[in-house]
C-alpha cells in the first residue's frame, strides 16, 4: 500500500516544523538540511529550485527539493534535477520516499520532463538502493564532488510502474 502524501508549499506558517525535520546523524553526509536547502535555493536562483514540504495529514514528514526545467550548463545538471530528498529519521521505511518520488513524477510528466536526473554520495548506507529499487540507474557519469549520476525515464513506455 503506498503512503498517502500531500506536498505543500513552504511558508513562514510551517517553515520552522520544515526545517526541524533532521535525518538519522549517520546519513547526515548523504544530504543537507532543510536549512541549507533553503540557503542553497536562494543563492543559486540559475538552479531553477523548486521545493516542498512533504505532508501525511498535518505532520510534516519529509521535504524535496528539485531543480525545475533549468538550462543545463557545466555544473549545473538538467532539466529536471532531483537535489535534495529527505524523509524524517522516524518516518522513515514506511513508503515516504517512494510516495513522493510518485508524486514529483507525476508532476514531472505533466511539465512534459522525459527524465529525471539525480546523484547521490557513495558509501555504506547512501540512498543508492533506494533509488535502484526506484528505477533509477547510473549514466556513468561522476559529478564534480565525486557523486554517482543517476538518471530516470519518465516516457511512459520507460517503466512498468507508471
Ligand atoms: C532515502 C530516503 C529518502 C528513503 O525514504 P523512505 O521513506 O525511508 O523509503 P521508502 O520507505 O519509500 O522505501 C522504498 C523502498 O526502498 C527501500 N529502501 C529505502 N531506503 C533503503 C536503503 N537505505 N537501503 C536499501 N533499501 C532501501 C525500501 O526498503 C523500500 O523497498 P520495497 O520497494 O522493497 O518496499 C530516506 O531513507 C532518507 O531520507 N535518507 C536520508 C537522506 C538521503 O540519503 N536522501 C537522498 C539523498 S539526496
Amino acid at each position: 500500500m503506498s503512503a498517502q502524501i500531500r506536498l505543500v508549499e513552504v511558508t513562514d506558517a510551517n517553515r520552522d516544523a520544515v526545517v526541524a525535520l533532521r535525518v538519522d546523524p549517520a546519513q547526515e553526509r548523504f544530504v543537507a538540511s532543510v536549512e541549507k536547502s533553503f540557503l542553497d535555493a536562494a543563492e543559486n536562483p540559475s538552479a531553477h529550485p523548486w521545493f516542498r514540504a512533504v505532508y501525511d495529514g498535518d505532520v510534516p514528514v519529509g521535504f524535496v527539493m528539485l531543480s525545475w526545467n533549468l538550462v543545463p550548463e557545466p555544473g549545473l545538471r538538467g532539466p529536471y534535477f532531483l537535489w535534495r530528498l529527505l524523509v524524517g529519521a522516524g518516518f522513515q521505511g514506511r513508503g515516504y520516499g517512494r510516495a513522493i518520488l510518485d508524486e514529483v513524477v507525476a508532476l514531472l510528466r505533466a511539465d512534459g520532463a522525459v527524465e529525471l536526473l539525480t546523484s547521490y554520495v557513495p558509501g555504506d548506507g547512501s540512498p543508492e538502493p533506494f533509488y535502484r529499487r526506484y528505477g533509477f540507474t547510473p549514466t556513468g557519469e561522476t559529478d564534480e564532488d565525486g557523486e554517482i549520476v543517476l538518471r530516470l525515464p519518465l516516457a511512459r513506455d520507460d517503466r512498468g510502474q507508471g
